[in-house]
């Protein structure tokens, strides 16, 4: 369908529902928020974003007055392939609008979009519809790796060109894609004679919420980056305290018991998108800015990220719900045989726990007898690789604070960089290379080339890259040397710094695991070697500070929403007194029942090899694959349970992990998963008689039952506690001797 005629355009399905705050009943696990204002606000916020902040404000209120959301009768609407997703786009004098209905209730009411600019006129006012088209795409892809196999991609779209009505006009388009499982919209900047290079100041975006939902988020714009706990809280309380705003994903339950989440898709030549809400529960799109104040310099042509709003009735369809990589482009680096998903070891918890120094002196944890002993246990035991963090010149004294003296290419000298390269290669593993970086990004990219061509030259395919620095710390320079701003982690210097990145260490055909990143959009579609991220609160933070019982069970429905993370699980030794008095605040058997929960295709079993040997725990990190086939979620609650199970790519072995906060929990569930007329041995790895994460937590029962498709699994899970489970097609063996499961 094409039209040049739609100008002034009618929205009347928002006219009932208004944006009046309702009454919400918090889910269990709801906390009062503990964050307190005063942390929130941006330190170092530039003063541009604090106009803009009031501008915005005074932009929403408009929004929602019955001025705009009587007007309107007949937008262009499209919708999802089973029609309970609707957008509909129209003009208000002018001004583009669009809002979200699921079966035929709005859950975005009517949101302004638009754009402000340095130098040029806003592109938010005056437009008329030039034309418009509608088209539906249906097609099955496959993930080189991925915790599913083949995905597909089934969405209608709406493409609309805007033009400004002025004797020099601009056009902008607004490309919508609605799927069953949610929606994503885009800006494009066509090629055209009235804009070339442009500073964006404001995207406009709005997502005007329709009630009060609870949500579940992290702080944008502070000093640890991502690295915070999740607060549980409605929206209005974020626009009363959170002056800040929040990153996404941003995940939201609604009235009527639908699970919403806020991100974006395919983050390139941009700046990331934080969320500001108001006290009419709009959220409004506040881009990371630059160290000037602009949040953009780009030319035409120009995509914009896809703004991505998943829609789902249980939680747990959140995370099998691959709307962010349909929205990204597919594979552009052709071959990418290289590219291959598995599990690693290093010498990494040893220096967190204060065992191992990563500088130089009588602990230094990266000696080449050290890495001797992990490469002999990584051959032993069928690990990929072998992280070592603290092999190169530039991390003695505070290294935090002195990233540019990292040297990429020199190794400590009790370190021999080439020798262990060639023992890895001949006990059939390999080392795992790491760049550290201090956020010195600078003296990071003067070396980059060199440093992943000494890695290739060496056998070394996969590299962590690191970016510890703090708020808007990050130094940049222009091409004289001269220091010319502070950057934030996630604003476009840094969105451009990491797509170097990843198209160099392509080029010399490395993987990368990033931490402090910048958030993932399900690039790794289209870069297959951007494995996986940090980029949330890790193992790490149990080693020196303390992640409480319920994080990772709020992660897989918030920051696993974007993609992969390098959690790194698998710490068996639970305390570790004779180094700190810290520990982790799981039983032994939910930290297994992590690797299959969290994904990632780069799985760390974390822990030093001396708590690994003789630990008959241990055998599930050695059975658990780190690619997948596919992935089923059978219980899930934010922030209180959540149960997966994934099929192991290509094979017909199963694993589950099911987790709980710090409350025990019977969770009950068929096998339906399994094939049916088959007989399967579960490896059960449960917590044992009294366990809890307080004061039993190695208490873990290990057992080996026949079940099939028609047991019924009752999964006790202690407080703090957890179930991880395999399996596999019993042999006639094996039917004979072992027992059938008994809940
Ligand atoms: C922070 C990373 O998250 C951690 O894994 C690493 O050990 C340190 N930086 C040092 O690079
Ligand atoms: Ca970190």
């Amino acid at each position: 369908m094409r039209s040049s005629t739609v100008s002034l355009i009618v929205i009347s399905l928002f006219l009932a529902s208004g944006c009046e705050q309702s009454t919400v009943v918090l889910p269990e696990a709801t906390k009062t928020p503990t964050i307190s204002t005063t942390t929130l606000v941006p330190s170092v916020a530039p003063t541009l974003t604090r106009l803009e902040i009031a501008q915005a404000t005074i932009d929403a209120k408009q929004t929602t007055s019955d001025e705009t959301s009587g007007l309107l009768e007949d937008g262009l609407r499209v919708e999802s392939p089973n029609k309970a997703n609707e957008v509909v786009f129209g003009l208000v004098d002018g001004v583009p609008y669009y809002g979200v209905n699921h079966n035929g209730q709005p859950i975005i009411l009517p949101s302004k979009m638009g754009f402000t600019f340095l130098e040029a006129a806003p592109l938010n006012s005056g437009l008329t519809i030039a034309d418009w088209e509608e088209s539906t795409f249906d097609e099955i892809w496959t993930q080189p790796w991925g915790e599913a196999k083949e995905i597909r991609d089934h969405h209608n779209e709406l493409r609309i060109r805007l033009s400004e009505v002025s004797d020099k006009p601009r056009e902008l388009i607004i490309v919508f894609r609605v799927f069953d499982d949610g929606i994503g919209f885009r800006y494009e900047f066509p090629e055209q004679p009235n804009l070339k290079d442009f500073q964006i100041m404001d995207e406009q975006t709005q997502f005007a919420m329709a009630g009060d939902y609870d949500s579940w988020w992290i702080p944008a714009y502070q000093e640890n980056r991502y690295e915070y706990l999740y607060t549980t809280s409605p929206l209005s309380f974020i626009s009363r305290e959170v002056l800040s705003g929040v990153h996404t994903p941003f995940t939201m339950l609604t009235d009527d018991g639908l699970f919403l989440s806020i991100h974006e898709a395919a983050l390139v030549n941009y700046a990331s998108m934080t969320l500001r809400a108001d006290e009419n529960l709009v959220l409004k799109a506040d881009l990371v800015p630059w160290s000037d104040g602009t949040k953009v310099k780009g030319s035409t042509p120009l995509k914009t990220p896809w703004r991505t709003i998943q829609i789902v009735e249980n939680a747990g369809d959140l995370i099998t719900s691959y709307l962010i990589l349909n929205l990204n482009e597919p594979n552009a680096l052709g071959d990418i045989s290289w590219v291959k998903p598995g599990k690693y070891i290093g010498i990494w918890w040893g220096m967190h726990i204060g065992k191992w120094t990563w500088g130089r002196g009588p602990n230094h944890g990266a000696t080449t007898a050290n890495a001797r002993a992990y490469l002999n246990f990584a051959a032993e035991n069928g690990f990929d690789g072998v992280l070592v963090e603290g092999w190169n010149l530039g991390w003695d004294g505070d290294w935090t604070a002195n990233g540019d003296q990292f040297d990429f290419t020199t190794p400590y000298s009790d370190f021999d960089l080439e020798g262990l390269a060639v023992y890895a290669q001949a006990h059939g593993t390999r080392l795992i290379g790491h760049h550290e970086t201090g956020a010195a990004v600078t003296n990071y990219e003067s070396q980059m080339e060199a440093a992943f061509a000494l890695y290739k030259r060496l056998g070394i395919s996969t590299v962590k890259t690191g970016y510890v620095g703090w708020g808007q710390g990050i130094k940049r320079y222009d091409e004289n040397g001269k220091l010319v701003g502070m950057e934030w982690h996630h604003g476009q210097y840094m969105v451009e710094h990491h797509q170097r990145v990843i198209e160099t260490a392509a080029k010399y055909g490395i993987m990368i695991n990033a931490h402090e990143p910048i958030k993932d959009t399900g690039l790794r579609r289209t870069y297959p070697n951007f494995m996986t991220r940090e980029g949330a609160r890790g193992q790490e933070y149990n080693a020196w500070d303390d992640n409480p019982p319920d994080h990772v069970t709020i992660l897989p429905f918030t920051r696993l929403l974007a993609g992969p993370m390098d959690y790194t699980p698998g710490v068996l030794a639970l305390d570790f007194p004779e180094y700190r008095s810290n520990r982790v605040d799981h039983t032994l058997a939910k930290e297994l029942a992590l690797y299959v929960v969290i994904y990632s295709p780069l799985q760390m079993a974390a822990d030093l090899i001396e708590n690994y040997e003789n630990n008959p725990a241990f055998q599930f990190i050695l059975d658990v694959p780190a690619d997948w086939h596919e992935t089923r979620v059978l219980h899930a609650q934010i922030g209180d349970f959540i149960t997966t199970v994934r099929r192991e790519r290509d094979g017909d072995e199963w694993f589950l992990g099911s987790i709980t906060d710090e409350n025990p929990r019977l969770l009950e569930s068929t096998l339906e998963f399994l094939t049916p007329g088959v007989t399967y041995v579960a490896e059960i790895y449960a917590d044992g008689d009294g366990a809890h994460y307080i004061n039993n937590a190695y208490a873990l029962e290990i057992s080996r039952v026949l079940v099939d498709s028609t047991t019924l699994l009752k999964l006790n899970l202690a407080p703090g506690g957890g179930q991880a489970i395999r399996f596999y097609p019993a042999s006639q063996e094996e039917i004979d001797l072992l027992p059938a499961y008994q809940p």
